[in-house]
């Protein structure tokens, strides 16, 4: 592990909040609009936006609601005909065994697990995050009052459940679990989720299932951890899914998920997290998400692209030794440059001013914040290995990711002479 740096407090203001820098996607963020803004056209494979739209419907649902005046408030837990859709869909597809009353629909499922994470929030409590993650699922952590913990994975970036065991300690409230997973477009199987799920009802934790790539499993089948539960009574289940239109029908802007809460007790609470922070969801993208949810044919297309890229387009980083195999499912590869002799920081930086193409740099996925009794962070440190990886979005434009690959490969080859 490398040394803790200290981290500068902005003077005046000393709240959690102003201590959580702002995750890794959005320093290349800059950094790509700078050289845009600058007259130099990027390739932009450092954001998962998906070259494909939702289908035309979905926007002509949107507008006749909006046009049709169905505009005003709705329930705090979302749309009755939307919650209903849901239970529908989850119990057609063998995801959770759910009842509308545990649904929550939400402004993506980014505000869902934040609303959930401070749902569970107990002070001091701890919660299990992979040692690699989506950064977000730290801040949110971190914004809610959970102490975060990181469980190890292997090489192939899945956890042991031994390992996870071991990471915890009698504070540890949640763990949380992400298939397909955002950086490593891992696939946990129905034997490594059901293992996980054992340690976690053993040691009487709760289980945050994040299904946001829910539709993009390509080896394997995708399946709901919390479908390991179905014959559980309501009452004695523990976990709590958020899932997103976002990714299986292309609605990123639109701003609509949901999350499944195990049990009453946790969506009692929930509710009041909701009414407290958004009064409810956008009424017009909930009608719009009531027609979304009917056309079940479109997530199947929407794979079927994303696919395709992979095969297509990320098979040369194999062949070059710098990933390990084809990402089993999601929308991100993490591959590895250590041996351009360069961190990914300086080789993103570099990459993008040179050949015009924008990844992220791993390190950011893989923070530990020394946190001050009072949750704020005052110091970050990254493990050493996170420094050579860096994590390319597949989902985009077909032509400009094999452009983007290629341009990759090339720098490297470049680093390498
Ligand atoms: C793992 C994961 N969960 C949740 C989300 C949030 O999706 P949204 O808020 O758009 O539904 C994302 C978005 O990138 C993600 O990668």
């Amino acid at each position: 592990m490398s040394a803790h740096i200290p981290v500068t407090e902005e003077p005046g203001l000393s709240s959690v909040a102003a201590t959580i820098p702002s995750s890794c996607l959005h320093d290349i963020f800059r950094a790509a609009d700078r050289a845009e803004r600058a007259g130099t056209e990027v390739i932009k494979l450092h954001v998962g936006e998906p070259y494909f739209g939702p289908p035309p419907a979905v926007a002509e649902a949107l507008v006749d609601a909006v046009r049709g005046g169905r505009t005003s408030y709705t329930e705090v837990e979302g749309l009755l005909a939307l919650r209903e859709a849901v239970v529908h869909k989850l119990a057609v597809t063998g995801g959770a065994d759910t009842d509308p009353s545990r649904v929550f629909i939400t402004p993506g499922s980014c505000q869902g697990l934040s609303a959930l994470l401070h749902t569970l929030a107990e002070p001091g409590a701890e919660i299990l995050l992979p040692e690699l993650h989506w950064p977000v699922h730290l801040q949110q952590a971190l914004l809610a009052g959970f102490r975060p913990v990181f469980y190890p994975l292997d090489e192939h970036f899945r956890p042991d459940p031994e390992g996870v065991r071991a990471a915890a300690s009698p504070r540890t409230r949640v763990l949380l679990v992400n298939s397909p997973a955002n950086p490593t477009g891992v696939v946990l199987d129905a034997a490594l989720l059901g293992e996980l799920y054992g340690v976690a009802r053993q040691e009487g934790w709760q289980i945050i299932s994040d299904e946001a790539y829910e539709h993009y499993v390509y080896d394997g089948a995708h399946v709901a951890l919390a479908s390991l539960e179905r014959e559980v009574p309501p009452a004695d289940r523990i976990v709590h899914s958020t899932y997103s239109f976002s990714k299986s029908m292309a609605m990123t802007g639109y701003r609509l998920g949901y999350v499944v809460a195990a049990n009453e007790r946790t969506a009692k609470a929930l509710r009041v997290v909701q009414e407290a922070s958004i009064i409810g969801p956008s009424a017009p993208v909930q009608h719009a998400g009531v027609t979304a949810l009917g056309l079940t044919g479109a997530a199947d297309t929407h794979r079927k692209l994303v696919r395709h890229n992979r095969d297509t387009a990320l098979a040369p980083l194999v062949e070059a030794g710098l990933l390990r195999g084809l990402p089993a499912g999601g929308w991100y590869a993490m591959a590895d440059i250590g041996r351009t002799g360069l961190d990914a920081e300086t080789f993103t930086e570099r990459l993008l001013s040179t050949h015009q193409v924008a990844v992220v740099a791993g390190a950011g996925f893989a923070m530990r914040p020394g946190l001050d009794e009072f949750g704020r962070i005052t110091s970050t440190a990254f493990p050493p290995w996170s420094r050579s990886l860096i994590r390319i979005a597949f989902c985009v434009d077909p032509e400009a990711l094999s452009t983007g690959v290629a341009r990759l490969l090339d720098f490297v080859r470049d680093m390498e002479r």
